[in-house]
């Protein structure tokens, strides 16, 4: 295969372009209109602290372990991407991690408040194989292959987020916890879908941008290392069917799978008729729901 010096386009030091703007003025409004949620203002008021754990502990300590994993996603976009576009730069830097961070913090407060231990979370690992891309990825075209697999990733994780965040909201309403509902996950929640616009909006630009043998590799490599959010292991993936099974999302697990990825599926797989959803993405939500049950049982 030949290595083309194709797309040099948003790579540091590249002439701006009409995505870059977009991008940029997006980034510098969430900075402006969503600044970290105040710690003061959340308000930990729960009316049953042990139903509350029942129902939706597990799903308070994934969040908040996947909210504060932030700091190690930025380790490995630093290696697979050891040179970012400004922009990108910006959003994690600036906006993303900050915001994420506190909702971390705010969720893994929650969860010791309703007497449940604090999220294990690891920080600091970058996996060999993250290693062995952030290698390849200092030649110019493949660089793009990445960036093009992050962004797809932030818009599968930001969407499901969102999702969750939404059933988790009904649910902590239907239990009459309305203080944390209004003031812990209406916050936060109201942050992500900006987050999805980014990767979004990146996406899109940067996917028009690849040649067709950095398509190929994207749908690949998509294929074969697509996970749900959050999931490193067997027992994370196990730990996300419970997630979808508290939030009563098990029934609709197709629809779930395919609002994660809508995008993705429109952008990559296209011509593909037919396919409501990527086959590598129901199976990776359907083996959670299998894996929580085996450990169940
Ligand atoms: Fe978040
Ligand atoms: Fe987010």
């Amino acid at each position: 295969m030949t290595i083309e010096p194709t797309s040099p386009r948003r790579r540091a030091g590249a002439a701006p372009t009409d995505v870059d703007a977009r991008l940029r003025e997006h980034v510098d409004r969430l900075g402006e209109q969503h600044p970290p949620i105040e710690l003061d203002s959340v308000d930990y008021t729960v009316q049953d602290a042990a139903l509350l754990d029942a129902r939706f502990g597990g799903v308070l300590d994934y969040m908040a372990r996947v909210e504060l994993e932030v700091d190690r996603n930025v380790l490995e976009l630093l290696t697979l991407l050891p040179d970012p576009p400004e922009v990108d730069r910006h959003f994690y830097a600036d906006v993303w991690q900050p915001q994420e961070i506190r909702h971390g913090i705010i969720l893994d407060t929650l969860q010791t408040e309703i007497g449940r231990a604090p999220a294990v979370t690891d920080t600091d690992s970058v996996g060999v194989k993250l290693k062995v891309l952030g290698g390849l990825a200092h030649l110019g075209s493949f660089q793009d292959v990445c960036r093009m697999l992050y962004y797809l990733t932030g818009m599968s994780t930001e969407r499901s987020a969102v999702l969750a965040y939404n059933a988790l909201h009904s649910g902590l309403l239907d239990l009459g916890e309305d203080a944390v509902a209004r003031t812990v996950v209406a916050p936060i929640r109201r942050q992500e879908p900006g987050h999805f616009a980014f990767y979004q909006l990146s996406a899109r630009g940067l996917w028009a941008q690849l040649a067709p043998w950095q398509q190929w590799m994207v749908r690949r490599m998509r294929t074969i290392s697509y996970g749900p959010v959050g999931v490193n292991n067997d027992e994370q993936h196990a730990d996300f069917g419970e997630v979808v099974d508290a939030l009563g999302l098990r029934d609709g697990i197709e629809e779930f799978a395919a609002e994660v990825t809508r995008v993705e599926r429109e952008l990559l797989w296209a011509r593909e008729d037919g396919l409501p959803v990527p086959a590598y993405v129901v199976d990776a939500f359907r083996r959670a729901v299998e894996l929580a049950d085996e450990r169940a049982a």
